[in-house]
């Protein structure tokens, strides 16, 4: 693990000016004078990112504030077949929502990622980019051509090293390389070796051609159809931001400083700048610290805090809805009624199937082989069994056009971005997976996911009390609206149509548990508003829109380059920032987003000094 030395050794020289970046434990560390030009609120996806690129200029001072650990590269990070398991742990936020009203009034566990690579470090490592129209409906609402899939497909590639999976098959059949990166820092793969429900996945997609084809390249911007994950998994280790983007640049880049365990408790404003409030201070405090330490940025403040703990400090510092704020009395600096509303995730839930097999992926529920296999990824070069991703092939499916649920709805127009964006997806794994309910104690099973991905439903953000370190009210709204309990319907129905193919004859042998029950369209409801989980890709909560005024809601609480609208000095990278959320999982567009600012920043850097330089000669 060489880099997991070195980045020790920049570890043991933190608290002193070196060459190299320093790693602080907290924050009574940091210099108080030190001047910054940039100061980034969270090191989760976007958050690595930026303080990767924005330190490529040598003379730019950076300071990286995660309000969790470093210990991202701890065995059960970096193990994939763990993902599972991170959730309710130090690396977890352990938010949770309120009662769903659209889940039977259930409160649901709201994972987010509490270390230094963020949800990326917790996540399940499905790496997709989103479609063409995704993209393109991002572009429109901005009236930003900067969005579109054209402007974007160079980052998607810039961000990404494809790597080989780890038996060396030829993967031609699986993989259209040329739509991805080979030379960025995030590695991915698609599954290290195939397993035993390959083969009927692929002949089914020959057999139901017309309604779920195979689609070699789900990353090409026509994601539609079903294919091979690909995943930030690689040489059977868990790809995180922070070890893609941090690790690297930690032994090398002098004007890079990181703190962990150390929040941002608010945003304050440092002046005024052609009658706007300018927002360039922060300070900094631990849980149960009574000591604060204030920090300035000389250029900018960036939030990367995610899609639930950046409306919150913006909130908590006086900008969002007015009429919101003053019921904790803070007082309004700048109204942006957007901040915390908007709110966008993908429910799903997971259909189990018995299968005539011994051989799936629930052999790992026995103790004897599950230890087998940790010993196997320990020493034998991170191979076995634990290296796989939770499922081994996508769909991304479309309702039929002529599909009732439209009418039956009345959403009138399809609200999916477009014919490229599915309304559903599917995960196949070759195991079980269920989260609700007893597991079964032995047996082997398939299992396929049906996941909403074109939602109509809305939550929000709003705050619950003015601590920085107390969780916000989360407020998903799921399947709140007929389009989105019909569209999950009519993906289960589906899911019974793909698993009739005479591929699985004699294979399957029965459907189980509460989904085996569910078979009017009223019982599938039920089953899924009773199932329903989220597969955590909360979006859409500082959306950005046009620039220019903000004072109606729904014009965006961001110019399209990502400024908070009526301030100065202040931008917003992550997750928050998405107009629409995409048919997609959301790190890599999380990715684009934070390597497209960073060029924006950047511009506008060159674009001050350069006005500087003008007025001085
Ligand atoms: C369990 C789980 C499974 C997922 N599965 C997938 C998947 O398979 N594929 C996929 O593409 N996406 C997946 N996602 C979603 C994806 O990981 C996120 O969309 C993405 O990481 C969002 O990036 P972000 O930068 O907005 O936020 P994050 O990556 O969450 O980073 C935010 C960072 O800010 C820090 N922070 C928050 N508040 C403060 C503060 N006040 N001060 C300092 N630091 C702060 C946090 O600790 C965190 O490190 C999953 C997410 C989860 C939680
Ligand atoms: C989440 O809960 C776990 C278990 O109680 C705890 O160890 C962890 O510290 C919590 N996470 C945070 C960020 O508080
Ligand atoms: C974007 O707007 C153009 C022009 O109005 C329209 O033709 C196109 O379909 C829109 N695309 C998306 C994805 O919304
Ligand atoms: C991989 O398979 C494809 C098609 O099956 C073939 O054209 C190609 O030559 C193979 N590549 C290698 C390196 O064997
Ligand atoms: C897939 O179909 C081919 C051709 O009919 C057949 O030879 C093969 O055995 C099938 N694979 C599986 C796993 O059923
Ligand atoms: C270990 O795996 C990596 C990545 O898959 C590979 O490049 C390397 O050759 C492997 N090492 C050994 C000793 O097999
Ligand atoms: C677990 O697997 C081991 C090794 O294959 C086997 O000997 C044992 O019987 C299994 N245990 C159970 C409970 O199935
Ligand atoms: C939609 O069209 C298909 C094929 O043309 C047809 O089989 C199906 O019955 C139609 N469905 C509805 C709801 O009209
Ligand atoms: C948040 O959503 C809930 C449920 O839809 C709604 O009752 C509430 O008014 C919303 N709050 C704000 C501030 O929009
Ligand atoms: C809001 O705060 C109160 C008082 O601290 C607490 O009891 C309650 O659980 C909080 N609500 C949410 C949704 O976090
Ligand atoms: C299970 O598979 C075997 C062959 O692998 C077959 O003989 C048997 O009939 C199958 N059982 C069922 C219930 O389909």
């Amino acid at each position: 693990m060489a880099r997991a030395l070195l980045f020790n050794a920049a570890a043991l020289c933190a608290g002193a000016y070196t060459a190299r970046a320093a790693l602080f434990q907290d924050p009574s560390h940091l210099s108080p004078n030190k001047a910054y030009d940039y100061i980034i609120v969270g090191g989760g996806a976007a958050g690595s990112v930026l303080a990767n690129r924005l330190t490529e200029v040598p003379n730019s001072q950076v300071l990286l504030v995660e309000a969790g650990s470093s210990d991202f590269e701890d065995l059960t990070i970096q193990v994939p077949n763990f993902a599972g398991r991170l959730g309710g742990t130090k690396f977890d936020w352990n938010f949770t929502t309120t009662p769903q009203p659209g889940f039977n009034g259930r409160s649901i566990a709201f994972e987010r990622g509490h270390v230094l690579g963020g949800s990326t470090a917790i996540n399940f490592m499905t790496f997709t980019r989103g479609s063409r129209d995704d993209w393109d409906r991002w572009a429109n609402v901005t009236g930003d051509k900067g969005w579109s899939w054209e402007s974007i497909f160079p980052y998607a590639k810039k961000l990404e090293h494809f790597v080989p999976p780890q038996d060396g098959r030829n993967i031609s059949d699986e993989v259209d390389i040329s739509v991805h990166g080979l030379n960025g820092p995030v590695h991915a793969s698609v599954p290290a070796f195939h397993v035993s429900t390959d083969g009927r996945v692929l002949n089914a997609t020959q057999e139901l051609a017309d309604e779920f084809p195979f689609n070699r390249d789900m990353n090409s911007g026509d994601p539609i159809g079903i294919g091979w994950t690909p995943c930030t998994i690689a040489g059977g280790v868990r790809q995180s931001s922070a070890l893609s983007y941090l690790a690297p640049i930690l032994n090398t880049r002098s004007n890079l400083d990181v703190v962990v365990n150390t929040h941002a408790t608010k945003i304050l404003q440092t002046g005024t700048s052609g009658g706007l409030p300018e927002f360039k201070g922060v300070q900094l405090s631990q849980p149960g610290a009574k000591k604060t330490l204030t920090l300035h940025a000389n250029k900018e403040l960036i939030l990367s805090a995610g899609s639930v703990k950046t409306p919150q400090l913006l909130m908590l510092s006086g900008i969002g809805d007015s009429s919101e704020l003053s019921k904790l009395n803070i007082k309004t600096v700048v109204d942006l009624p957007d901040v915390g509303k908007n709110l966008q995730d993908h429910p799903f839930l997971t259909n189990p199937f018995s299968v005539n097999s011994t051989n799936t992926l629930d052999i790992l529920n026995n103790a004897t082989i599950s230890a087998q296999q940790l010993s196997i990824w320990q020493q034998q070069n991170h191979t076995g069994l634990l290296a796989l991703p939770a499922g081994s092939q996508i769909g991304w499916l479309r309702l039929p056009e002529n599909s009732s649920v439209f009418e039956e709805s009345g959403v009138g127009a399809d609200p999916s971005a477009g014919p490229t964006s599915a309304h559903w997806e599917t995960i196949l794994f070759d195991g079980f997976i269920g989260f609700s309910g007893a597991p079964p104690s032995d047996g082997n099973f398939f299992t396929a996911f049906t996941v909403m991905t074109s939602p109509t439903s809305r939550g929000n953000i709003t705050l619950n009390t003015t601590d920085p370190f107390a969780a916000p009210i989360i407020n998903p709204g799921y399947l709140t609206t007929p389009f989105d309990i019909l569209t999950i319907r009519e993906g289960i129905k589906a899911i019974r149509r793909f698993t009739s193919a005479p591929a699985w004859e004699g294979w399957i042998t029965g459907e189980f548990g509460a989904f085996a029950e569910a078979q009017t369209d009223e019982e599938i409801e039920e089953y899924a508003r009773t199932n329903a989980q989220t597969i955590d890709h909360v979006s859409g909560t500082v959306r950005m829109g046009k620039s220019g005024s903000a004072k109606q809601g729904g014009s965006g609480a961001l110019d399209s380059d990502l400024k908070v609208k009526g301030a100065v000095g202040l931008r917003v990278v992550d997750a928050s920032i998405f107009p629409f959320i995409p048919a997609a999982h959301t790190q890599v567009p999380t990715y684009i987003v934070a390597e497209r600012a960073a060029d924006l920043i950047k511009a506008d850097a060159a674009a001050e000094a350069n006005k500087h330089k003008k007025h001085h000669y």
